[in-house]
Formats: C-alpha cells, sequence, structure tokens
C-alpha cells in the first residue's frame, strides 16, 4: 500500500491558518481522491504484473505453494453476463441461474434433513437452456481440489468473494477460457486471497482445496448485482466429523419456525422487527 499517500503532516500549523472544518474535509476528500487512485493503479499494475509473470521463469523456490501435482476433482467455469429479465424481473446470473435465497436457512435445512429447500445442482458450465431463479448449490468434495474459472461477459469488471476458504489466482486473461488455457497458469508462487477481479470480456482462473466443511458463498461484491442473484453456495460435507451441536439461541425461520423458544424466556425483548432482521441475516 502507498502508505505516503495516507501521510498527514503539519496538522497543528495547518489547522490553525485553514480552520479545522475546512482542513478535515480537505484532508477526508484528499484521502478518498487518493484511495480511488490507488484502486485503480492497483487493479491495473496487478493486471499487468499477472500479465507478464505468467510463463516467466523463477529463481527463489522455498516456502512457496507448488500446485503442479494436484489432481483437480471439480471444475467449475462459472460464466456472468449483463442483467437479464427473467420472469418479468432484473436479475444478474451465473451459469445462468439466478440465486434466490430460501426462506428456510441452507444450514438448518442441511442439518434437519429437509429436502427441497435447495438443490446440489450447480451447473458446471453454462447450459443451453432458459436463464431461471433457483437455489441451486455448487456440491463440492470435502478435501477436494476445485478449480473455479470465472468468465465475464459484461462489460465492467466483476469482483468475486469467497467465504470460508482462501484461494489461490493461478491466470487470468482476455478472451475465452479454453481447456489449453491451463498451460499459462503460474502454478507455485500464487498469493491466497479470497477476492479477485475478472475482467471484461476476460477470464480469472482459480484454486481452492475445500478442507473448510459447510455452505459457503461465492457472490459478486457489486451490491447491485449481488441483490439480483449473481451469487451461489459451495456446499462442503465432511462425512467423518460430525459438526458442532446448533447454539442455544439459533433462529428457526421458515420451514423450522415452530421450533423457534419463546425468546422473552431468556430475558431478551424481541419485538417482531429485529426477530425478522435477525432471521433475514441468518438467511443470507
Ligand atoms: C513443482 O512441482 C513439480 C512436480 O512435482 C516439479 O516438476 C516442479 O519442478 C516444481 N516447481 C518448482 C518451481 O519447484
Ligand atoms: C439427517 O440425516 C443424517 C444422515 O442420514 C443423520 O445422521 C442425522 O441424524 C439426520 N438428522 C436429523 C436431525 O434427522
Ligand atoms: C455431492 O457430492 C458427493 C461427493 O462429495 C456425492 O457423494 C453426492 O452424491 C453428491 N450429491 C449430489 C446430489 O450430486
Ligand atoms: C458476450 O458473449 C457474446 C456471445 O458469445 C459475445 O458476442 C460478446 O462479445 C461477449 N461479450 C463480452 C464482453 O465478453
Amino acid at each position: 500500500m502507498g502508505s505516503q499517500r495516507y501521510q498527514i503532516t503539519g496538522l497543528d500549523s495547518a489547522s490553525s491558518l485553514l480552520g479545522h472544518d475546512k482542513l478535515m474535509i480537505g484532508l477526508l476528500l484528499k484521502f478518498f481522491i487518493n484511495m480511488l487512485i490507488h484502486i485503480g493503479d492497483t487493479l491495473f499494475i496487478h493486471f499487468q504484473k499477472f500479465r507478464t509473470n505468467l510463463g516467466r521463469k523463477k529463481i527463489i523456490n522455498s516456502c512457496r505453494w507448488n500446485f503442479s501435482a494436484v489432481t483437480v476433482t471439480d471444475v467449475y467455469v462459472i460464466l456472468n453476463r449483463p442483467a437479464e429479465v427473467i420472469n418479468g424481473k432484473w436479475r444478474t446470473t451465473l451459469n445462468g441461474i439466478s440465486y434466490i435465497p430460501p426462506s428456510t436457512p441452507l444450514k438448518l435445512a442441511q442439518k434437519f434433513n429437509i429436502s427441497g429447500v435447495y438443490k446440489l445442482d450447480f451447473p458446471n458450465i453454462l447450459m443451453n437452456r432458459p436463464a431461471k431463479v433457483d437455489t441451486s448449490l455448487i456440491n463440492g468434495t470435502f478435501k477436494g481440489f476445485m478449480e473455479i474459472i470465472f468468465q465475464n461477459n459484461d462489460t465492467t469488471v466483476q469482483n468475486y468473494h469467497l467465504d470460508g476458504s482462501a484461494f489461490f489466482v493461478v491466470g487470468m486473461d482476455v478472451g475465452v477460457w479454453a481447456e489449453n488455457s491451463r498451460s499459462t497458469y503460474n502454478k507455485w508462487d500464487d498469493v491466497a486471497r479470497c477476492t479477485t477481479q475478472v475482467f471484461p470480456g476476460s477470464w480469472t482462473a482459480i484454486l481452492v482445496v475445500l478442507d473448510n466443511a459447510g455452505i459457503w458463498n461465492l457472490r459478486a461484491q457489486n451490491l447491485d448485482s449481488w441483490y439480483l442473484g449473481q451469487e451461489a453456495y459451495l456446499s462442503v460435507v465432511n462425512r467423518n466429523q460430525n459438526e458442532n451441536s446448533l447454539p442455544d439461541n439459533t433462529i428457526y425461520c421458515g420451514l423450522l419456525s415452530s421450533l423457534q423458544k419463546d425468546q422473552t424466556q431468556r430475558g431478551v425483548k424481541f419485538s417482531s422487527a429485529p426477530l425478522i432482521l435477525a432471521c433475514a441475516a441468518f438467511i443470507r
């Protein structure tokens, strides 16, 4: 980070000259403008560096990840495109599926074996069928090695975030990803991250080790397109180990709302509004 950009010097003399409010507003403006420039720079430099680094010979070899010998267990090519109208509403999609959160939280549905709340059928590639709204999860393999290629068919940069595991960005390029794009991957000094950029008309490939059981959110960071459905969940089940039991204050919603304990018994007064909010937060 360009720390010099954020340095504030001569605050005392300057504040007596300018007046404190004006100075603070000025400093805040400067901070935000610098931050924007910095973000822009980082994106650009990162893209340039990545493209020139791929294929370049490396000398330093110690303390780095080397994925060359890894066997990938699942491959997903996930395509986004500009918002489209599905059932009369503007929606965004991943592989033609616009995510809709169920009224029964995913994790509760899984824990209580309630079928029909979600499906584990998120497609590996864009299917030749009309786009739809659905609660479709990616079926991950515990301790598997997943390769995800984000293909951006929109005209804006997409930022994707994955909960639950850090991943490694192994490649990115302009154009449409193909099997032989793998030959350009950098597999041995990647940096662990949880968010990555995908440039317009370009692809970005990540590798992720699924060693953290749970149901994890994979989403676009842009709030508008995330809200419109540009997200999916990744389910990873460890069949050999029971998960911790649910905490006492779990909020049961949807099909499990009959299990909801009376919150007032515990000396906490809930009006209905915060309870609904908490419920909604749990669904997200
Ligand atoms: C990475 O591992 C592969 C296969 O095990 C090996 O051939 C290669 O030399 C390694 N690369 C580096 C840079 O250590
Ligand atoms: C859900 O199903 C699993 C495996 O079939 C079982 O071990 C578990 O006890 C079930 N849980 C509930 C709450 O019924
Ligand atoms: C999900 O993947 C597991 C292996 O991790 C497999 O046993 C299971 O059948 C899959 N479920 C579905 C619905 O495809
Ligand atoms: C999106 O896909 C369409 C159809 O394949 C193609 O014509 C268009 O160039 C793509 N746009 C971007 C930005 O990738």
